[in-house]
């Protein structure tokens, strides 16, 4: 077998908190090079159905599910559709769902993407290759709504000072490179040079709006409550703050454990009948032989839960509000 292009990360410790059983339905809603979907399909003799919204992975997928003798399907979309995913393979639910999230080595790779802030290409980022591109929210919005992009997903301080500069060199010529954005970055941030990247956290924000991702893996935990079976298992692996408050807060609220009460925050009971079980207290993280070896691991935090028999919690789809909506963009590109 060829060497998959992704290093599959914290591979072990997901396989340990899924626990693939013969018989068994999985869902990877993250396909990326499928190397959980190997793994999964390699540790059990169960069935996989394989979820991504990059159709550049449809290769990879299609030619993995011609050898799978039926353990293994595909389906192109987001992970928040996986209900529908696992309708259309004819099974009532699932008994396990991973989501390994962010992006694969393979679009941050590929400088066409627009991914990446150390190579040129076009102002893209878009996972989906469809919809309002990072080049169209960088030269549409209002500089305050591109400050508030910039502190509220990337937790960037000068967030003000960049989006006022990108209004001021847009209206000369339109940013579309990804090497223009991150030298005008880097020539209006203060201060000394740090090892980081002065682009990093605006091109994370970026990334981050253009595909909605923080929506996506809001609905995507609701989903995953609703398709899996009781004793079902949801590992989730993200790799920065934003998403891991994300999840912890989901299996928190859903396990019972929120409104455990303090001197500030008076105790409340949850309105619905724990819908999880924690099997992890504390995030796990990469161990140090991983951390050393794949440098894209050691911001990985693993989280993981059992469905109980619990009715599904009702949506409520929460995310920050403050953002612009992406359709406004969709409306000025027509
Ligand atoms: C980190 S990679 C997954 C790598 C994979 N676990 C492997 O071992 O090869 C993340 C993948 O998830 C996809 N993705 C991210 N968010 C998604 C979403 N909301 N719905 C579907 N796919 C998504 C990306 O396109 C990317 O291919």
């Amino acid at each position: 077998m060829s060497r998959a292009p992704h290093t599959p990360v914290m591979l072990d410790e997901v396989l340990h908190a899924l626990l693939p059983r013969d018989g068994g339905l999985y869902i990877d809603g993250t396909f990326g090079a499928g190397g959980y979907t190997r793994a999964i399909m390699g540790e059990a003799g169960c069935r996989v159905l394989g979820i991504d919204r990059d159709p550049t992975v449809r290769d990879c997928a299609h030619l993995l599910q011609s050898a799978s003798g039926g353990r293994f399907a595909f389906a192109f979309g987001p992970f928040s559709l996986m209900e529908d995913v696992v309708a259309a393979a004819g099974s009532s639910g699932a008994d396990g769902v991973v989501l390994d999230l962010g992006v694969s080595s393979m679009q941050i790779d590929e400088a066409e993407r627009g991914f990446s802030f150390q190579q040129d290409g076009p102002l893209d980022m878009r996972m989906a290759r469809s919809g309002p591109s990072a080049a169209d929210a960088v030269n549409r919005l209002e500089a305050d709504e591109l400050a508030t992009i910039f502190h509220v997903y990337g937790e960037e301080r000068h967030a003000r000072r960049i989006a006022r500069a990108i209004v001021e060199v847009r209206a000369a010529e339109p940013i579309t490179r990804t090497l223009a954005l991150a030298e005008l970055i880097a020539r209006v941030m203060p201060g000394k040079p740090t090892r980081i990247h002065p682009a990093t956290r605006v091109f994370q924000a970026l990334r981050i709006f253009v595909n909605d991702e923080l929506g996506e893996l809001t609905r995507g935990l609701e989903a995953a409550e609703r398709a899996l079976r009781p004793a079902g298992r949801l590992v989730v692996v993200s790799f920065h703050s934003l998403e891991d408050r994300i999840v912890k807060a989901f299996l928190r609220a859903r396990c019972g454990l929120e409104g455990a009460g303090s001197r500030h925050q008076p105790e409340q009971f949850p309105a619905h009948e724990p819908s999880f079980t924690l099997l992890t207290r504390k995030a796990l993280t990469a161990s140090d032989a991983e951390a050393q070896d794949n440098p894209r691991a050691r911001s990985a935090k693993l989280r993981a839960a059992v469905r109980t028999s619990a009715p599904a919690w009702p949506r409520d789809g929460a995310v920050p509000s403050r953002l612009p909506d992406l359709s406004r963009l969709m409306e000025v590109r027509s």
